[in-house]
């Protein structure tokens, strides 16, 4: 019934990353109502700071209202429709945006393209610059949602670029080179190189000399460079965040064909925890990409309402200035609990200083070292400790035994129940030399499908890797 594009399940939704969301979906955590259900520490969600956004809201009626001093404005909103953009919302994006990265680079509305979400706005890109069965190379571990939005579509292959944990997953020259080897075997075209920073899931900034590297190896291999930039803003400890862009200008390449081929995507998902509103967006210094993205935009555009609602926020700069400073200082609060949480369990996890997670060392708790083994020990922190965090096989992770934790989406008592299960459940582990799975005990049927099946997959997945 439906056509090969869109039941080809190229998409990625079955992998372990959205599993876990539906198993907590059937039995999600209360402290009242169930405080024995299952806590969601899958989803990168920024809850932290919303408390200051509310009450700028109830404060300023005018732009939820649809009202500037005192007149209504809502004909003029409700026909608005050009796929540009509201220019009022334009300005004030681009002023944020370069207020995020310390006011170093000055950013022009007429780059930039906005999109329903970094969903979209990777979508577009992507879209734009390369053709069905050419490659991008992406560096591992990678946000899980990348496989639905740059290949689903757009049939375009990612090759991933393989990061290690001895070199604290930092991109180096030689597995950039290495992935563009592997991509030139199988007779790909690579267009680009496609980096989140601060990285999701490692929570960590690209350092200078990784930026330069990338650009060095972009020039030579003539290809584009996206840069994921979502969370930005979420940089709560030194060093502070460099964009790509920044890394280019301190180069003075702002007249050679790279400056041309660095895009920026951006949304205020995650820096102002608004995922709801659907506001993304493309920078972009390459016309021809501006154009073509301008018209894909049509596509997903925000709401005019929204952008209305939030031209008015961001045009408030004490406002945003103040809460971008107490956002980032309670997300490193909230990180170091979490971080000392786990010590006590005797878990390690990589030194972050951003983003919304922390990527944590369990590979002491494998029984193996193999991704089934991997798959086994989130399968028993769901049952037993009734955790959901994400594996590290589903961020195409290199090497078994990690995991990504999500701090910032539950209350700090939340995180302290969780706190004491993973305790409990060390404990447990390391008495009895491996928990048994309990599905007959905690998990109803369709988890135990569900999550039967993953196991499956990734066992197929890891001997196919052995054999090829
Ligand atoms: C790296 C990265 N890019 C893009 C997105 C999607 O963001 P949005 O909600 O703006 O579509 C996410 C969401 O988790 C993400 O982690």
């Amino acid at each position: 019934m439906l056509s090969s594009k869109a039941s080809s399940n190229s998409h990625g939704q079955d992998s372990a990353y959205f599993l876990g969301w539906q198993v907590y979906e059937e039995n999600p955590f209360d402290e009242v109502e169930n405080p024995r259900g299952i806590i969601q520490m899958g989803l990168a969600e920024n809850q932290l700071s919303l408390d200051l956004i509310e009450p700028w809201v109830r404060k300023n009626p005018d732009a939820m209202g649809l009202e500037k001093d005192g007149e209504s404005v809502f004909r003029e909103i409700a026909l608005f429709q050009d796929y540009h953009g509201l220019p009022a919302f334009k300005n004030e994006l681009v002023d944020h945006m370069a207020k995020v990265r310390g006011n170093k680079v000055k950013f022009d509305p007429n780059k930039l393209v906005l999109a329903a979400g970094a969903t979209s706005a990777n979508e577009i890109l992507i879209f734009c610059l390369a053709d069905p069965g050419e490659a991008i190379l992406i560096p591992t571990p990678y946000y899980p949602g990348f496989d639905r939005d740059l290949k689903w579509r757009s049939g375009v292959e990612i090759v991933p670029v393989h990061c290690w944990s001895s070199d604290g997953f930092r991109i180096t020259m030689l597995a950039l080179e290495d992935a563009y080897q592997r991509a030139q075997k199988l007779n790909l075209n690579v267009k680009g190189v496609f980096i989140t920073n601060p990285s999701n899931p490692l929570g960590t900034t690209m350092a200078k000399d990784e930026l330069n590297d990338l650009i060095a190896f972009a020039m030579a291999k003539n290809i584009h460079v996206i840069s994921d930039e979502v969370f930005s803003g979420t940089v709560f400890d030194s060093p502070g965040f460099l964009s790509i862009m920044d890394a280019a200008m301190d180069r003075n390449l702002e007249n050679t064909d790279l400056w041309n081929n660095i895009h920026i995507v951006y949304s205020l998902s995650k820096d102002l925890g608004l995922p709801g509103f659907r506001v993304g967006m493309i920078y972009s210094n390459n016309e021809t990409v501006v154009s073509a993205a301008t018209k894909m935009s049509s596509f997903g555009l925000v709401s005019s309402q929204t952008q209305y609602l939030l031209s008015n926020l961001l045009a408030n700069k004490k406002f945003t200035s103040k809460y971008m400073k107490e956002n980032q200082k309670r997300l490193k609060r909230r990180k170091e609990m979490l971080v000392s949480g786990l010590k006590k369990s005797g878990i390690e996890c990589l030194k972050s200083n951003a983003g919304l997670f922390c990527w944590v060392d369990m590979r002491h708790l494998l029984s193996s070292n193999t991704f089934e083994a991997e798959t086994k020990l989130w399968d028993e922190i769901i049952s037993e400790a009734r955790l959901n965090i994400s594996p590290g096989s589903s961020f195409h992770c290199t090497e078994p035994g990690w995991f990504r934790v999500c701090f910032a989406n539950v209350s700090q008592g939340t995180l302290q129940v969780a706190m004491r299960r993973i305790k409990h459940f060390v404990q447990r582990s390391s008495f009895s030399g491996g928990i048994e799975m309990s599905y007959q005990q905690n998990v109803s049927s369709l988890s135990r499908k569900l999550l039967s099946n993953w196991v499956r997959k990734v066992s197929s997945a890891n001997r196919d890797e052995h054999e090829h």
